[in-house]
């Protein structure tokens, strides 16, 4: 679904943000400054100095769901939030998703801090953006590091029982020289990112840096961040040095998230193995879940699992990914989420059924998921002139196969913003399904018009173009399409394939290897290498691809009779 991308921005009636925002209605407040003088009571004395909500008496998700509307990235499907709410009856906070956050979490896009603050341990002890900020100027309540050693020193803090009480100030934690710009705590814990060069956004998920993570996994890290002539080797033997390499390490779910996002199967087990350890951050669970894409049992288990949880976020992801399941399976759970008591989960569930032939259901059934679709009906039309909310109803009428509506829908989104890619690109796939080809190759020569640098408009075109076997055609939309979207493994399997169709040999072996390159576990791909080889006869070279096929599928009789083939010819 369409994220948001612009925070809201601050054209309220008051100063900067209308008091409303953060308090809910203040019917009292509002009688209370009405008062005359003389009848004034002191403020204080009224009920929550007149206002609906209070921080004093919310709890810590209350206080934070506050700041939600403005501070996240979350696709909106009401505009009736108030304080002391469930954020997610109105919005649906994304989970670490790429583009928006690296592999192990750390911002990437601008993503408006709640998603980093709900990873960090900060979040999980209690701690609030009222204790490092000022409420109303916004500011941080203390400049340097006293903003963090009001609770991480020596004594400790009364609030926080589990706080370790050290100095953290001191050169024996930092190792640096003492109030220098290296021996800031929000250097190595909060580290900047630049954002259309003028906005730096500090990361809110408070982590410790993990250099030795970056070389393997992509991430930046705090230190390279200043130490920009030395490698991620060297801050990590540092950090080693001073700490010691036998430390406890924080568990880290970075490589299970790099290789799921590669479409790497065998991340599938720890994906799973995160989404039930329940000491992780719900928004990391909540991505695992997103992210298991297998069919086996166990990943329906999960899912199934998921949908009972405790927390919302990883309902809501985990109703996403019903999609998955058999229909059967998919049916059951879908139930027990329709009755959710937030209205995003049971919307998303609503949408994750939404394809089902309503012949196969019995008409509760049926009555249920036309319920669940008219809440989501209703948030759209609140939207219905952005071009997200006419998305929405595009994904939404298509699995309804309201074609007609789902044209008309993606159509109005192209024109409230030509530029705006994910409608093309459903609406070029609507025609394709619908089998209009032609016009789902001008609906993609227009985007591509507009936005030459969109890889994802070039991979489109492409496999249209496969389709009307314009294979020399394919091919250019394909050279352009892995120029610019370099780390996708089936882009360039397909594109490996197309060239070897064309006897492009050369090129065909290189695009295969590339693909290989980015994930070395899809038996797809090391099966099209085993048989590129293969059929050149180039035999040496095809048996270790045909072997390592034998590892990632060893239930089945293929690979080991191909490999047996070879073996023979190398006789
Ligand atoms: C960005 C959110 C935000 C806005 C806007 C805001 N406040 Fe607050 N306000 C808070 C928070 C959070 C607290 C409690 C924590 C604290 O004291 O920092 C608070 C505390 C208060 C309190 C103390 C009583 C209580 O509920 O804890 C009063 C009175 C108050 N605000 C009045 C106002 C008025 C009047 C306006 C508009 C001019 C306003 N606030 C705007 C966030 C906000
Ligand atoms: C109605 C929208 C809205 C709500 C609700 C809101 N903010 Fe903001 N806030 C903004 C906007 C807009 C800015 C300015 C843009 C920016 O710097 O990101 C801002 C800026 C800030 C800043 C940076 C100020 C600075 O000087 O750099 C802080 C800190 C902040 N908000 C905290 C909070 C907290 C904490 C809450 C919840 C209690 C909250 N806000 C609720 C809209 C909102
Ligand atoms: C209101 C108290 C409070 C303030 C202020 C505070 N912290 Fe924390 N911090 C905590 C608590 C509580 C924990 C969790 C300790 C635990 O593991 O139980 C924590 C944990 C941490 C951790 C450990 C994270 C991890 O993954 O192991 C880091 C790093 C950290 N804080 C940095 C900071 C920095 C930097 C600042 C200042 C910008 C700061 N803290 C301000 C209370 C605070
Ligand atoms: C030069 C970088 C650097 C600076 C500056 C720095 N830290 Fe750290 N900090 C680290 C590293 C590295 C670790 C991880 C150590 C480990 O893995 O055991 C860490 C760990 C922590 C932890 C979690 C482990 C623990 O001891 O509880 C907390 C809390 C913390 N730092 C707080 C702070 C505070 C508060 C400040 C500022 C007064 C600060 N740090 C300044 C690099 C830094
Ligand atoms: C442990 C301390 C701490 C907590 C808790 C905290 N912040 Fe911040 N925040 C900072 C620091 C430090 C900065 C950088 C301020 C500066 O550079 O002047 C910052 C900056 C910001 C900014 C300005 C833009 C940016 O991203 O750097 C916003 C907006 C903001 N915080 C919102 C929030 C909200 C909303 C929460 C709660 C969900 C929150 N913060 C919790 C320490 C904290
Ligand atoms: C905000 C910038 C900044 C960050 C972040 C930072 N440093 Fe530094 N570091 C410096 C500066 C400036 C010096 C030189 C002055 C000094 O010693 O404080 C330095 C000095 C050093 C030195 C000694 C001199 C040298 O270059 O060999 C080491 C080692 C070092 N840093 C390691 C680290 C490691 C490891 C991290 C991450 C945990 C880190 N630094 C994070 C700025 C930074």
């Amino acid at each position: 679904m369409m994220q948001t991308k612009k925070i809201t921005t601050h054209r309220w009636s008051e100063l900067n943000v209308g008091c409303e925002a953060c308090h809910g209605p203040a019917r009292e407040h509002l009688l209370w400054t009405k008062n005359n003088e003389k009848n004034k009571p002191a403020l204080s004395k009224t009920k929550h100095a007149g206002f609906d909500f209070s921080f004093k008496t919310a709890t810590i998700e209350n206080q934070i769901e506050v700041c939600v509307p403005c501070h996240s990235r979350r696709t909106g499907l009401s505009s009736a939030f108030k304080p002391g709410q469930q954020i997610m009856d109105h919005y649906m906070p994304s989970e670490l998703r790429a583009g928006l956050y690296y592999a192990d979490g750390q911002i990437l896009d601008e993503v408006y801090v709640y998603g980093s603050f709900i990873q960090s341990r900060m979040y999980q002890a209690g701690v609030v953006c009222s204790d490092c900020h000022n409420s109303h100027s916004g500011k941080v309540k203390f400049e340097g590091n006293k903003l963090c050693t009001q609770c991480h020193n020596v004594k400790g803090s009364p609030r926080f029982k589990t706080l370790t009480k050290k100095s953290y100030d001191d050169k024996g934690h930092h190792f640096h020289q003492t109030n220098s710009k290296g021996a800031q705590c929000v250097e190595c814990h909060a580290p900047q990112r630049n954002y259309m060069q003028v906005d730096p956004r500090r990361d809110h998920s408070f982590r410790l840096p993990r250099p030795d993570l970056s070389e393997k996994y992509n991430t930046p890290n705090a230190c390279n961040n200043c130490h920009k002539d030395k490698n991620a080797k060297w801050a990590a033997a540092t950090i080693n040095k001073w700490f010691g390499s036998k430390r406890k390490k924080d568990r880290h779910f970075t490589e299970t998230f790099y290789k799921a996002r590669q479409g790497d199967k065998t991340a599938e087990k720890s994906l799973i193995a995160i989404v039930n350890d329940q000491s992780n951050p719900a928004i990391v669970r909540a991505t695992a879940i997103q992210l298991i894409r297998g069919s086996e049992l166990s990943s329906g288990s999960a899912i199934m699992a998921a949908i009972k949880d405790k927390n919302a976020l990883v309902r809501l992801y985990a109703a996403d990914r019903l999609i998955d399941l058999p229909i059967t399976q998919r049916i059951d759970m879908a139930f027990d989420l329709l009755e959710d008591p937030l209205r995003t989960v049971r919307i998303q569930a609503a949408r994750a059924v939404a394809d089902l032939p309503v012949t196969q259901l019995d008409a509760e059934q049926n009555a249920y998921i036309k319920k669940g679709l008219q809440e989501y009906y209703d948030a759209q039309e609140m939207i219905a002139d952005t071009p997200g909310g006419q998305l929405n109803l595009g994904v939404v009428y298509t699995k309804r196969k309201k074609f007609d509506a789902a044209e008309a829908s993606y159509i109005e989104a192209i024109k409230l913003d030509p530029a705006f890619i994910a409608a093309r690109f459903n609406l070029a796939n609507l025609y394709n399904m619908l089998g209009e080809n032609k016009a789902a190759i001008n609906i993609l020569r227009e985007g591509i018009k507009i936005a030459p640098k969109e890889g994802e408009l070039y991979y489109s075109l492409a496999l249209v173009l496969v389709e009307e076997e314009k294979l020399d055609a394919a091919a250019k939309q394909f050279k352009q399409a892995v120029a610019l979207i370099q780390d996708r493994p089936r882009m360039f399997y397909n594109y490996g394939l197309l060239l070897q169709n064309l006897n492009r040999t050369d090129e065909a072996g290189s695009a295969l290897h590339k693909a290989n390159k980015l994930n070395a576990n899809d038996p797809d791909i090391v099966f099209a290498l085993a048989i590129f080889y293969a059929q050149q006869q180039r035999w040496q070279q095809a048996l270790p691809h045909a072997r390592h096929l034998i590892s990632l599928l060893p239930k089945k009789p293929g690979p080991k009779k191909l490999v047996a083939d070879i073996q023979a010819q190398l006789k």
